[in-house]
């Protein structure tokens, strides 16, 4: 099968490794980048000459963004091709969007790659929620904020002295709003909700980020025996669903309190199934890579992801709030 990378970046990269390295069968035909970048004879700046392409079955999305993400995305979908995409932001906003016009063209839209890297964490919310009503998730879904916090409360660093080294270490973004701001983490608990409760997750969810947070909130929790957490959470009881991101302080013994950067943990609870904790490398060329090229290899098998948002859940934020 013959696939199209968008972006060769640090996720594009991984993709191709892994595709190339192990995933027999599949073929990276051309791979989309900017002019100055095009060194290699199937590289292109020009999307026509992907999505025109007949031979091409699958288009990995790895360009970040919201675009030419998004008409990118729509034109491979309407051009009956698969989408696999690691694109948050793009899917957080466009979701509904996609899938509606994954199912109109009879192709799969594969969002593995787009929440906690490596970690099979769709695939897990989409195979709990066979048999049960999902009542919660959580997650701590972005290590550069793990890498800020523990750098504040193990080393007694000022938030912009370790924000600094974040930014030196290449953790976080040169605007590093996306990260400090919370707005990383809505996009996945977007997701997240999405797939967890079959609903158009509202975009109006309450954010918090960890920006305002000092060394002396973390002296205070160190001495009650706490660690801060950013995390994104998710509830539904009685036909109604509520989202939230915010900083949560955790026991230091708990499981939640040692995840370290670079790394996430995402948990789910249904009735049957109890609770579930899923933990691995939430960022990362290979980790991300390896969830993207799962997809490919979930498209050639003909498999096709299921998205019904018409289940008409009402929103209620007080289910977070009165928890
Ligand atoms: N900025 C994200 C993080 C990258 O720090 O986890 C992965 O989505």
């Amino acid at each position: 099968m013959k696939i199209a990378v968008l972006g060769y970046g640090t996720v594009g990269r991984g993709v191709v490794t892994i595709v190339e390295g192990r995933a027999r069968g599949v073929e990276v035909e051309k791979i989309l980048d900017l002019p100055k970048n095009c060194t290699q004879p199937r590289m292109t700046p020009n999307y026509d000459e992907i999505v025109d392409d007949p031979s091409i079955e699958v288009v990995v999305e790895c360009m970040g963004g919201l675009e030419p993400a998004h008409t990118f995305i729509c034109r491979a979908l309407r051009a009956h091709k698969s989408v696999v995409t690691s694109n948050k932001a793009v899917v957080a906003e466009f979701f509904d969007e996609f899938a509606a016009l994954a199912l109109e063209n009879g192709v799969g839209l594969f969002i593995e790659a787009s929440v906690g890297g490596g970690i099979p964490w769709i695939a897990s919310i989409e195979k709990a929620r066979r048999i049960d009503e999902i009542s919660s998730f959580s997650g701590i879904m972005n290590g550069t904020t793990n890498y800020i916090i523990d750098s504040m409360a193990k080393e007694g660093l000022d938030f912009d002295i370790a924000l600094g080294k974040a930014q030196e270490l290449g953790y976080a973004e040169r605007d590093p709003s996306a990260d400090i701001d919370g707005v990383d983490v809505r996009n996945k608990t977007i997701i997240s909700a999405s797939v967890a409760f079959d609903v158009a997750c509202t975009k109006d969810l309450p954010v918090t980020g960890i920006r305002t947070l000092t060394k002396r909130d973390m002296l205070m929790f160190e001495n009650k025996g706490l660690q801060v957490k950013l995390f994104g959470r998710g509830v539904q009881r009685d036909g109604s669903y509520a989202v939230a991101v915010e900083p949560v302080a955790v026991p230091r013994e708990s499981m939640e309190a040692a995840v370290p950067s670079n790394f996430n943990l995402v948990s789910l609870e249904g009735a049957t199934v109890g609770p579930l904790k899923f933990y691995g490398q939430g960022a990362g060329s290979l980790p991300t890579g390896n969830a993207m090229v799962q997809d490919v290899l979930d498209a050639a098998a003909g498999r096709v992801p299921c998205y019904d948002f018409t289940r008409g859940l009402a929103y209620d934020p007080s289910l977070l709030t009165s928890n």
